[in-house]
């Protein structure tokens, strides 16, 4: 069993209601009860509806809440329906995913993600930052080129990198119960590793999670995965039972 730390990031997407805080509290015991023989981060990325409610009933030093998008402008402004990283981070959030492909697919552009970068990091939140190639990427051999591009034009040396984690997402596995070969999979996180050194000039803080269709059953191929720091979990983190079970799976 490994003695590194472990992530287990759920992402809700638009999921949830007041009731559903239950869930979180269950996994929240499991967490406890398993805090000195496993080494793990479990951070919940709910909708910003909830954090408040969830932040207050949870109350939790063994799971962190976060939001799962902001908007790039800072503090207040004219942008109706949207949420500040200052607002999210007065509601609660610790932690916020950006630049998930659910939102690329809306028309986000690494240049916007990468001001909603510079505001919640001037929030001193701690990002999420998702990359992942498409299913045409993949197939067009483009996969290395996209992902170089996604964190070339993202992220900066002046960044802290240590409120940064990368999650690598290939498009494709989101939801899908497709994933990747083990092979292909420490070539990505290796291929990765090498372009933040790249940016960060060989500062080794910064982890790096997997997504797309992670459950309770393929949680041991990827246990087997050392260079892997953890996991987007989006479905699967709907239910205690399937998270709890990922967990155990995980150290099994
Ligand atoms: P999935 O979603 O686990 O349901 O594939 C992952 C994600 O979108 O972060």
């Amino acid at each position: 069993m490994t003695n590194k730390l472990i992530y287990f990031v759920g992402n809700w997407k638009m999921f949830g209601d007041f009731s559903s805080y239950k869930i979180i509290n269950r996994i929240n015991k499991f967490s406890v009860k398993t805090k000195k023989r496993l080494n793990k981060k479990i951070i919940f990325c709910i909708p910003s509806t909830l954090i408040h409610f969830f932040n207050k009933k949870i109350n939790s030093k063994y799971i962190s809440l976060g939001a799962q998008n902001c908007h790039q402008q800072e503090g207040y402004g004219a942008f109706t329906g949207s949420l500040s990283a200052s607002m999210l981070k007065k509601a609660g959030s610790k932690y916020i995913i950006l630049g998930h492909s659910e939102n690329r697919l809306e028309g986000e552009t690494d240049t916007i993600i990468k001001k909603k970068i510079i505001s919640a990091l001037k929030q001193k939140l701690n990002i999420i930052y998702c990359i992942g190639e498409t299913l045409k990427e993949k197939k067009s051999k483009k996969t290395f080129k996209v992902l170089k591009k996604q964190i070339r034009k993202v992220l900066e040396k002046k960044f802290d990198d240590s409120k940064i984690i990368l999650a690598y997402e290939p498009v494709w596995s989101i939801g899908t119960n497709k994933i990747l070969n083990s092979k292909d999979l420490k070539n990505t996180i290796n291929f990765i590793k090498k372009e933040l050194n790249i940016v960060f000039k060989n500062k080794k803080n910064l982890k790096i999670l997997y997504g797309g269709s992670v459950n309770e059953k393929n949680i041991t191929l990827f246990s087997k995965i050392h260079e892997i720091d953890g996991f987007l979990i989006g479905g699967a983190s709907q239910s205690s039972k399937k998270f709890i079970d990922i967990i155990k799976n995980y150290y099994k």
